[in-house]
């Protein structure tokens, strides 16, 4: 159990990601405050991990772009449980087409992906770093960035705002490591999950074609799958990474390596 006894507040816990590692960190004997903006997908997720035999795990509806909302919901997991150990700010957007150019997006397009993808990790990491200065015995925090914000691929806004993700993790690992502190990021490739697909096709497996396709961006050949994330998410959030902060750890099956 490298989680045991922890309290966990998970953003984007409906799907992908965050439903993979909301599974895997209770089974791993976490506490699980969820929050998304979708309460049906939130509330299967938590329904999921009470199936599984996870105890004493909560959904909260929350839209990460309102700092309000971020701190009411980690207001849940100190008010619950007394404390906040682990805090992963997961939840992002795609850009909105696949392959649209610089100059398609507009001012619109931009403050949304920034809003959701950085402001939605700002808020959380602010409130969680002021639980765990008020307990005072140390946090880790893991960000959800992308191998899209360390070289250039796809959407420019989308890359932008994911190297946003990068540098504050890097930033507030330095700042907060006196305090114990840790700050990590992950940085997936091409995962499969209902990130960027229409809506009419959420949690539908993709067609042979399509997996084939998002596995053909990485040298290993697959696609990444929410749970190689949710791996990555459990190494960062327990005490196997206690000596590692501010990295941004690829799980892009060598994507970056080339
Ligand atoms: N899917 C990919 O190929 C890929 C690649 C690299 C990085 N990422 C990043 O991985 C993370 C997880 O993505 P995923 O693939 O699991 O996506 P997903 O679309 O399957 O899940 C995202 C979840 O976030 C929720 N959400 C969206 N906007 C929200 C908001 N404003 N407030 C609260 N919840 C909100 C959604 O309802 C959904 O449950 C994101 O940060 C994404 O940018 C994804």
């Amino acid at each position: 159990m490298l989680l045991d006894d922890k309290v966990a507040v998970i953003t984007g816990v409906g799907s992908g990601v965050g439903r993979a590692s909301a599974l895997l960190f209770a089974r791993e004997g976490a506490r699980v405050i969820g929050g998304d903006v979708r309460e049906d997908w939130g509330k299967e997720t938590l329904r999921l991990i009470d199936e599984a035999g996870g105890r004493g795990c909560r959904f909260v509806p929350c839209d990460v772009t309102s700092e309000e909302d971020v701190r009411n919901l980690i207001a849940a997991a100190t008010s619950e449980y007394g404390r906040l150990d682990v805090m992963m700010n997961n939840v992002g957007v795609s850009t909105p087409r696949p392959g649209m150019s610089f100059e398609e997006h507009d001012a619109a397009d931009w403050k949304r992906l920034i809003d959701v993808n950085l402001m939605g990790v700002v808020h959380g990491c602010k409130h969680a770093i002021l639980s765990f200065k008020a307990q005072g015995d140390g946090g880790v925090i893991v960000n959800t960035g992308s191998a899209a914000g360390m070289v250039g691929w796809g959407g420019v806004p989308y890359g932008v705002s994911k190297a946003g993700v990068i540098q504050l993790t890097r930033g507030l690992a330095i700042e907060n490591a006196p305090l114990g502190i840790r700050v990590n990021c992950l940085c997936p490739g091409a995962i499969d999950t209902n990130f960027a697909m229409p809506p009419e096709t959420a949690f539908q497996p993709k067609p042979p074609a399509l997996r084939e396709l998002l596995g053909s961006h990485h040298p290993l050949g697959r696609p990444i799958e929410a749970e190689d994330c949710a791996n990555a998410a459990l190494y960062l959030a327990c005490d196997l990474s206690s000596n590692v902060t501010g990295i941004a750890l690829p799980v892009d099956g060598g994507y970056l390596a080339r």
